[in-house]
C-alpha cells in the first residue's frame, strides 16, 4: 500500500514541521489539534514557515501555495479515519500519548495503517499496547526544525511487524528524502540518549556558577564547531520537552546523568520554556 494520505496529531513545533514536509512531498495531510484555537495557531505556524521558505527562495511561490492547499488543520479526531499513516506529535507526556494511541486505534479504519509516534523518549511498546494492533505501531522520530534536518530515527518495538517498518522507512526515505537510522526500543533511542546528558551537563555547569551561559555556548560553538551551544539548543527544543525526555531516560535507566537538575525544573515551573515562550537561558523576540 503506497502511503498517500497522512495524518498528524498535534500541530506544535514538531507536528507543524512534519505536516509541512509531508505536504511538500505531495501527500494529502490532515492535522488534528486539541481544539479550534490550537488548530488556528497550528495552521498559522505552518503558513509562517512556508512563507519564510518562499521568501528565502527555498520554495517557489506556486509550490508554497500547493503545500498549503494539501493541508487541513482541524480539531475533529474523526478526520483521521481514512489515513494510511498517522504520526503523533502531542507533548511528551506518557498518559497523553497512551490516550492518543487508544483513540487512534478506535478511529483509524485502514487495517494496515501505520500508527507512528514522534516521541523523543517514551518506549514505543507502551504506546503499542494501548492499541489492538501493536504490529502497526512504531516510532518515527523527526528532528527540529523538521524541514531542515534530514534525520529520522525508526524505532521498532518487540511487536512491530516488518511490513509496517518497511513501509515507514520507504515513506521517510523515498517520499520525504530523509535519512533513516534504526534504534531498538529503549528510552531516548540513539540521539537523545547521547544528547540529553550533554545538555543537562551544560545546565549543571551554569547552575554551579562554573561559567556563564554565553561562555558555555561560545565554548561549544567556537571550540567544537557545533552549530549552536547546548543552552541555545535546549531553548530551541523547549525546556519542558528536555525535562520530559530526561525524566523518561531517568525512569528507564536510573542513571544520575539523566536526572533533571533543579535549575531546569524551576525554569519549567516558572514557564521559562525557551524560544516558544520568549525566555529560557536566553531571551528571544516573539
Ligand atoms: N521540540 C523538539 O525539538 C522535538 C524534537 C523531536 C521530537 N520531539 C517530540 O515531539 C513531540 C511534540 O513536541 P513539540 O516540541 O512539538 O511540542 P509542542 O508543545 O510544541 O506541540 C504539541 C502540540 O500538541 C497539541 N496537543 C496537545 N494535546 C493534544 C491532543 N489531545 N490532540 C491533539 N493535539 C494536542 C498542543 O496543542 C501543541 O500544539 C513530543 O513527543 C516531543 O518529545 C520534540
Amino acid at each position: 500500500m503506497q502511503i498517500a494520505c497522512v495524518g498528524v496529531v498535534g500541530c506544535g513545533l514538531m507536528g507543524s514541521g512534519i505536516a509541512e514536509v509531508v505536504a511538500r512531498a505531495g501527500s494529502d495531510v490532515v492535522v488534528v489539534e486539541a481544539d479550534e484555537v490550537a488548530a488556528k495557531a497550528g495552521l498559522a505556524r505552518i503558513e509562517k514557515s512556508v512563507d519564510t521558505a518562499v521568501a528565502r527562495g527555498k520554495l517557489d511561490a506556486a509550490t508554497g501555495e500547493r503545500v498549503l492547499g494539501q493541508l487541513r488543520v482541524v480539531s475533529d479526531f474523526d478526520a483521521l479515519a481514512d489515513r494510511q499513516l498517522v504520526i503523533e506529535a502531542v507533548p511528551e507526556v506518557e498518559q497523553l500519548k497512551v490516550a492518543t494511541f487508544k483513540r487512534l486505534d478506535d478511529v483509524v479504519e485502514h487495517g494496515d495503517a501505520v500508527l507512528a509516534s514522534n516521541t523523543s523518549s517514551i518506549p514505543i511498546m507502551k504506546l503499542a499496547m494501548a492499541t489492538r494492533r501493536p504490529e502497526h505501531v512504531l516510532g518515527l522520530h523527526f528532528f527540529n526544525p523538521v524541514p531542515v534536518l534530514p534525520l529520522v530515527e525508526l524505532v521498532t518495538s518487540l511487536l512491530t511487524g516488518s511490513d509496517a517498518a518497511a513501509r515507514a522507512v520507504s515513506f521517510a526515505e523515498d517520499s520525504l528524502g530523509k535519512c533513516v537510522i534504526r534504534s531498538q526500543d529503549r528510552a531516548g533511542f540513539i540521539v537523545n540518549a547521547l544528547l540529553i546528558p550533554y545538555l543537562l551537563s551544560a545546565i549543571r555547569m551554569l547552575e554551579s556558577g562554573f561559567a556563564s551561559a554565553g561562555d558555555i555556548d561560545t565554548g561549544m560553538v567556537q571550540g567544537c564547531a557545533h552549530p549552536m551551544g547546548p543552552l541555545a539548543l535546549t531553548d530551541l527544543i523547549g525546556l519542558d520537552t528536555t525535562m520530559a525526555v530526561a525524566e523518561s531516560l531517568y525512569t528507564e535507566f536510573k542513571e544520575p546523568l539523566y536526572a533533571p537538575p533543579p535549575m531546569l525544573s524551576r525554569m519549567v515551573e516558572a514557564g521559562l520554556l525557551g524560544r516558544k515562550t520568549g525566555r529560557g537561558f536566553f531571551d528571544y523576540e516573539r
